[in-house]
C-alpha cells in the first residue's frame, strides 16, 4: 500500500506544488484547505498534472472536530502543514488573527496526531526566523533573531511547539523546513502563485507589471551595502522546494532522521539582488519592465541566503533549476492567468 500524506493548505502556492511532487514520487495525497487564500482551481490543477483524482476536503484546521473527521477518514501517517496566514503587514495590523489562526491550527494538527497515533510532520517555516542574519550564508545553527512581525513570530513559535512535541511524545517526529524566497510556477502553467489584491512579494509584482496589471514596479531602496545597492535574497524555484518536502517526508517515513526534531534550510545557496532579478526577468522573457527606485521598505533585511549543505547531505536534495528557467515559468503562469 502507498504511504499516504495529508497536505494542509494544499490548495495554496507551495502546497499545490508539493502535492504534485508527492504524487509523482509515489505517495497518496489527501488535500485539505479552507480556501481562505486559494480556491478549487489549484486542486483541479494538481489533478490535471498528475492524472490522479486527489481527495480534497474543505476544512479549516482551527475547527478541531472537522479536522478530526479527516483523521478518522484517512489512514495517513504523515502530515505536511502549510495552512497559515502569511502577510507580514497584515500580521502587524491584526496580530490576533495571526496568533489565533497560525498557532491553533498547528496545535490541532499535533494534538490529533497524538490522539490518533500518527507519526511524521513537516512544518513550513521561513528564513524570516533569521531576521537580519548575524552571518552569511546562514546555517541552521545561525541564531534566530527576535521576530519583527507577528507573522514571523508565529513561525518561531510553531517551530518551538514542534520541537517540544516531538521531544515529549514517543512516535511523533518533526522537521521544520526554513524556506528562503520561493518563486516561479509549475512548468505546465496549471498551478502557480495567485496573490489576492496587490502583491507583497517581488516576483508576483514583477509579473503583474509585465502583464499590465500594475503600472510600475517599485524597487525598495538602492542604497544598501550590497554590490548594486539593492537587497539580496535566495530565490528558490517552487518545484525544487516541493522536492525538498518529498525528501524530508521520505526521511521520516524511512526512519532516517537523527533527532526527533530537525531543521533544514531550503534555498539554493546563491544570493541574487533585486536588480539582478529584474534584469534577468527582462532578458529571459525578452521584454522591458517599467520600474523605478523608491525608498526602502520598512522591516526589510539587507541580505540573506542559505547554506544548504545540511539539506544537500542529509536529505540528498539540491535545488537544480536555474533562475532563468524559474523566471520563465513565473511569466508563463502570469500570462496564463491573464489570458495573454
Ligand atoms: C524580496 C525583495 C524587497 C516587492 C517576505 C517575508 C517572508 C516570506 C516571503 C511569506 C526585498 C524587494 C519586493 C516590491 C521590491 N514570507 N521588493 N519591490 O521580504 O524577502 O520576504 O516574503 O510568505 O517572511 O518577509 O520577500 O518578495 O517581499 O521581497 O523591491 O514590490 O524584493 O524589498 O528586497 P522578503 P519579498
Amino acid at each position: 500500500m502507498k504511504e499516504q500524506v495529508l497536505v494542509s493548505g494544499g490548495a495554496g502556492y507551495i502546497g499545490s506544488h508539493t502535492a504534485v511532487a508527492l504524487i509523482e514520487a509515489g505517495y497518496d495525497v489527501v488535500i485539505i484547505d479552507n480556501f481562505s487564500n486559494s480556491d478549487m482551481g489549484a486542486v483541479e490543477g494538481v489533478r490535471k498534472i498528475t492524472g490522479v483524482e486527489v481527495p480534497f476536503e474543505q476544512v479549516d484546521c482551527c475547527d478541531k472536530e472537522a479536522l478530526r473527521a479527516v483523521f478518522k477518514k484517512y489512514p495517513f501517517k504523515s502530515v505536511i502543514h502549510f495552512a497559515a496566514y502569511k502577510a507580514v503587514g497584515e500580521s502587524v495590523a491584526d496580530p490576533l488573527k495571526y496568533y489565533s489562526n497560525n498557532l491553533n491550527s498547528f496545535v490541532n494538527i499535533l494534538e490529533l496526531m497524538k490522539e490518533e497515533g500518527r507519526n511524521n510532520v513537516l512544518f513550513s517555516s521561513s528564513a524570516t526566523v533569521y531576521g537580519e542574519p548575524v552571518e552569511l550564508p546562514v546555517t541552521e545553527q545561525t541564531p534566530r533573531q527576535p521576530a519583527t512581525s507577528p507573522y514571523g513570530n508565529t513561525k518561531q513559535m510553531c517551530e518551538d511547539i514542534l520541537r517540544d512535541t516531538a521531544a515529549a511524545y514517543e512516535g511523533i517526529k518533526g522537521i521544520a523546513l526554513r524556506y528562503f524566497n520561493p518563486i516561479g510556477a509549475h512548468p505546465s502553467a496549471l498551478i502557480g502563485e495567485l496573490p489576492r489584491g496587490v502583491p507583497n512579494n517581488l516576483v508576483p509584482f514583477i509579473t503583474q507589471t509585465a502583464a499590465g496589471v500594475r503600472e510600475c514596479l517599485s524597487i525598495f531602496g538602492d542604497d544598501y551595502n550590497t554590490p548594486d545597492g539593492t537587497c539580496i535574497r535566495d530565490y528558490i524555484d517552487v518545484v525544487d522546494l516541493a522536492g525538498a518536502h518529498v525528501a524530508a517526508i521520505a526521511r521520516l517515513v524511512e526512519g532516517k532522521n537523527k533527532e526527533s526534531y530537525e531543521i533544514f534550510n531550503v534555498g539554493t545557496g546563491n544570493g541574487t539582488s533585486v536588480m539582478e532579478l529584474v534584469t534577468a526577468f527582462e532578458r529571459v522573457n525578452e521584454l522591458k519592465l517599467n520600474y523605478k527606485i523608491v525608498g526602502r521598505r520598512s522591516g526589510d533585511v539587507e541580505s540573506v541566503w542559505a547554506d544548504t549543505a545540511l539539506a544537500n547531505d542529509e536529505l540528498g536534495w539540491k535545488a537544480v533549476r536555474s533562475t532563468d528557467e524559474t523566471l520563465q515559468s513565473a511569466w508563463a503562469w502570469e500570462k496564463k492567468v491573464r489570458g495573454l
